[in-house]
Parts: C-alpha cells; sequence; structure tokens
C-alpha cells in the first residue's frame, strides 16, 4: 500500500514530532513525511528533523508578510507535495481560514488535557494547580476555534497524590508520543 503524504507543523522542542518521525522511519507507520513545517527557524524541531532528513520549510509569518501569506504560501506547498494530513505537535500559532479551507477536517492537534477542559496555553499546570484527580491528553480536528473541534481520542491519567508538576508533565508527553500515533495509525487505514 502506497504511504499516505503528510506534514507536521511544530514551533517548539518537537518530541511529539519526533515519535512521529521515528515511528515513520521504523516503518510502525505507514506514512511519508514530506515536511515539517515550522514558523520559528531556531525551534529545536527544525533540528530534530534535520537530522532525519525529513525536509524542513521554517519561517515566521512576519518574515512572509503576515499569517495570510505564510498560509497561503504553505497551502500551496502541500498541495504540490500531495500531502494529504497535517499533524499540529506543539504549533503555537492559530490556524488561520487559508489553511482550514486548503485542508477541511484533515488538520489533527494533540492537546495535553482532557477538552474540552483546560484549553489554552499551560494546561497542563492549569489541571495540575486546580486540582483535579483526572486529567489527560485529547486529538481533535481542529475547527477556527482555540482547542475546539471534533474529538478524535482521548487517554485518561489519574493525578496520583503524590506527583509533582513535572512527573505529571512527564507523564502527559508519554501518552501522547504514544496516543499521537496510535490515532495517525487508526486514521490512516
Ligand atoms: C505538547 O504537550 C502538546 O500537547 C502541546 O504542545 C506540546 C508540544 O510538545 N500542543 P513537544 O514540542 O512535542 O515536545
Amino acid at each position: 500500500m502506497d504511504k499516505v503524504k503528510v506534514a507536521i507543523f511544530a514551533s517548539g522542542n518537537g518530541s511529539n514530532a519526533q515519535a512521529i518521525m521515528q515511528a515513520a522511519h521504523f516503518g510502525e507507520l505507514n506514512i511519508q513525511i514530506e515536511w515539517v513545517i515550522s514558523d520559528k527557524p531556531t525551534a529545536f524541531v527544525v533540528e530534530r528533523a534535520n537530522k532525519m532528513n525529513i525536509p524542513v520549510w521554517a519561517y515566521t509569518h512576519q518574515s512572509k508578510g503576515g499569517r495570510q501569506l505564510w498560509e497561503k504560501e504553505v497551502c500551496r506547498l502541500l498541495q504540490d507535495s500531495q500531502v494529504k494530513y497535517i499533524f499540529l505537535a506543539g504549533y503555537m500559532k492559530i490556524i488561520g481560514k487559508t489553511l482550514l479551507e486548503c485542508f477541511p477536517q484533515k488538520i489533527m492537534n494533540i492537546h495535553p488535557s482532557l477538552l474540552p477542559a483546560f484549553p489554552g496555553m499551560h494546561s497542563i499546570e492549569k489541571a495540575y494547580e486546580s486540582g483535579v484527580k483526572i486529567t489527560g491528553v485529547t486529538l481533535h480536528w481542529i475547527d477556527q476555534g482555540v482547542d475546539t473541534g471534533p474529538i478524535i481520542a482521548q487517554e485518561a491519567i489519574m493525578i496520583q497524590p503524590e506527583w509533582s508538576l513535572e512527573m505529571l508533565e512527564q507523564k502527559i508527553h508519554e501518552v501522547e508520543h504514544r496516543l499521537y500515533k496510535q490515532t495517525i495509525k487508526q486514521i490512516i487505514k
């Protein structure tokens, strides 16, 4: 079966991107990562992608004349590469109308809480500090809202009373890396 062409968007560390790149490299996922796209040329994810020999397109919105023009160029690039899905992995900008219309219901996001609880930034910390006993990880299709859109998969994590915030963060990332791969496998079937 032909590999499904995809792109990963990331703005930071890129541990989720790395998990997906490795799974593709070792044939665990039947995908071809055509591009790693970043709005932050200095992000660590760029280094990770370079090491794995995956093409990188990394420009700030500003350098392309704003978000709309940036997205227009990315839309064209990904269409030319026959990309079918976009996986957001710590992409810190809101996706605008241009990309949403270019890839309707084909852009997936990972979020470190059980949405709709704790959307937006610093969700792990907010959940930890709120005293909830259960949090988790959500994969969803994106729409025009922030961390809204149809939920594809979720996994709950019980916060143990002795856990520090750092321990919860580590647990969340472990679950993220596994659940992202599992969910990609499901949707490309
Ligand atoms: C993850 O916690 C993800 O859920 C959120 O941003 C973080 C990215 O981490 N959207 P990394 O860059 O993949 O390490």
